[in-house]
């Protein structure tokens, strides 16, 4: 029997290298009021990068105007370059790699902020910005996959060593695998196989791009294994949709995720749902409809270490290619238990937002195995996208901090 890997070791993820099994996963930084980089961006991503982890991930840089969240997110397009190559060059100073996530984020998209309309499977309404997502034609996914391998294109310009593509939480990849959401009767509804077409063609699209453009950039994949939504993905077609993803070819691995932006999404986080937090983050009348309707829609789930873990060990038995477990890893025993379980690579959220130093104390503490993260999964950092990221226990990212580039 061979040992399991030391999650502090350097690893290969596609052609790229690593300096550890570690990753900081996607975590919105709202840290770009005219859709530019900031120095508050650098920052954000310079403190886990100098806190040891192997690859920080630049969080949901959308593919077109009308996929982003809202309206200050950064989309791909020339005048963004500059910025991103300020914060591509300060993560490699520090010695770790970067990753984008690129996507669309479909029916979650916010059409008012955004002031473009929002694409879905089907015409959806989504309350947060009081406008519904049209039906997207076959021309409109041609031109969303297209946007993808653009923005690969543009992330290997701006330095990046991976894009991780997003095909989780219901945003638009993810919400035409959905049979809840996705209704429609062309060849993109009914089957898997057909509801599978758009999360693959994205990929492909991005791989082949990633080929042509020459430089070897590592291309991920984020994909729910459940939405944890009736009659939502279940594990079994994700899990076949992952065979899939396999035998095309176009991945070097896939982060595992779980939940709903739309519908359900603290499946995600687990924890305590920060109900009053979220609501205060919007002026009424958004602020009363959360209010009453908050507890069914951050419908709280008990959190534990590798809460994802379960599922996903489903997916390593049947997958060969190289995985990343995600969801309340924050301490070396679980980093370790998940070698064992033979994932290839740990992604960290919110314990990386309370402490971006916690990967160089953990790797510090050795053996003794002591070091225990302040994170609370009190999830009020959910909240704290709305104004400026941060975790509200420690502070961080300290936003006093100078980032000096
Ligand atoms: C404040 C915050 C913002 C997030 N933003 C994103 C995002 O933009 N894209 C994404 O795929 N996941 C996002 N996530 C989800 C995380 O990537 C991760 O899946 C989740 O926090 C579970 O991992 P953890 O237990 O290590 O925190 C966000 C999480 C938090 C806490």
């Amino acid at each position: 029997m061979t040992a399991p890997r030391d999650v502090f070791t350097a690893a290969t993820l596609g052609p790229i290298s690593l300096r550890n099994r570690i990753i900081k996963a996607a975590t919105f930084e709202a840290a770009t009021p005219e859709a530019l980089v900031t120095d508050d961006l650098i920052t954000y991503h310079r403190l886990p990068a100098a806190g040891g982890v192997g690859m920080t991930t630049v969080a949901y840089l959308a593919v077109s105007p009308g996929g982003r969240t809202e309206g200050k997110q950064i989309y791909w397009r020339t005048e963004a370059m500059p910025g991103l190559r300020r914060l591509t060059d300060a993560i490699h100073a520090e010695g770790a790699a970067i990753s984008a996530q690129i996507g669309h984020a479909g029916p979650v998209a916010n059409a008012r902020t955004n002031r473009a309309t929002a694409l879905a499977p089907v015409r959806f309404f989504n309350p947060m910005s009081m406008r519904f997502a049209k039906h997207a034609t076959r021309d409109d996914i041609d031109d969303i996959v297209a946007a993808h391998a653009d923005a690969a294109r543009m992330a290997i310009d701006a330095g990046f060593d991976a894009v991780e593509v997003h095909l989780g939480h219901n945003y638009f990849a993810s919400s035409f695998l959905s049979p809840l959401i996705n209704r429609r009767t062309d060849e993109f509804g009914g089957s898997l196989a057909n509801r599978a077409k758009v999360a693959r063609a994205t990929v492909l699209a991005v791989r082949r791009a990633v080929e042509k453009a020459g430089t070897p950039i590592a291309v991920t994949a984020k994909l729910n294994m459940a939405d944890g939504v009736r009659g939502g993905i279940s594990t079994e077609e994700s899990l076949q949709t992952a065979k899939w993803l396999e035998e095309d070819g176009g991945l070097d691995a896939i982060e595992l995720t779980a939940g709903s932006s739309l519908v359900n999404p603290m499946y995600l986080f687990r924890g305590d749902a920060p109900v009053k937090e979220f609501a205060g983050a919007f002026t009424p009348p958004l602020r009363w409809g959360i209010r009453m309707t908050g507890k069914k829609f951050l419908r709280e789930y008990p959190y534990h270490e590798a809460y994802l873990l379960r599922d996903a060990r489903l997916f390593r038995a049947e997958l060969s290619m190289p995985l990343i477990l995600l969801g309340g890893i924050t301490n070396r025993e679980t980093m370790d238990l998940a070698m064992a379980e033979g994932f290839d690579f740990v992604a960290m959220g919110r314990a990386l937002l309370a402490e971006p130093d916690l990967i160089n104390r953990i790797h510090a503490d050795g053996a003794q195995r002591s070091v225990r993260s302040v994170c609370t999964h009190c999830n009020q950092c959910m909240a704290t996208i709305y104004s400026h990221t941060h975790c509200v226990v420690t502070g961080s990212p300290d936003r006093q901090v100078s980032s000096g580039v």
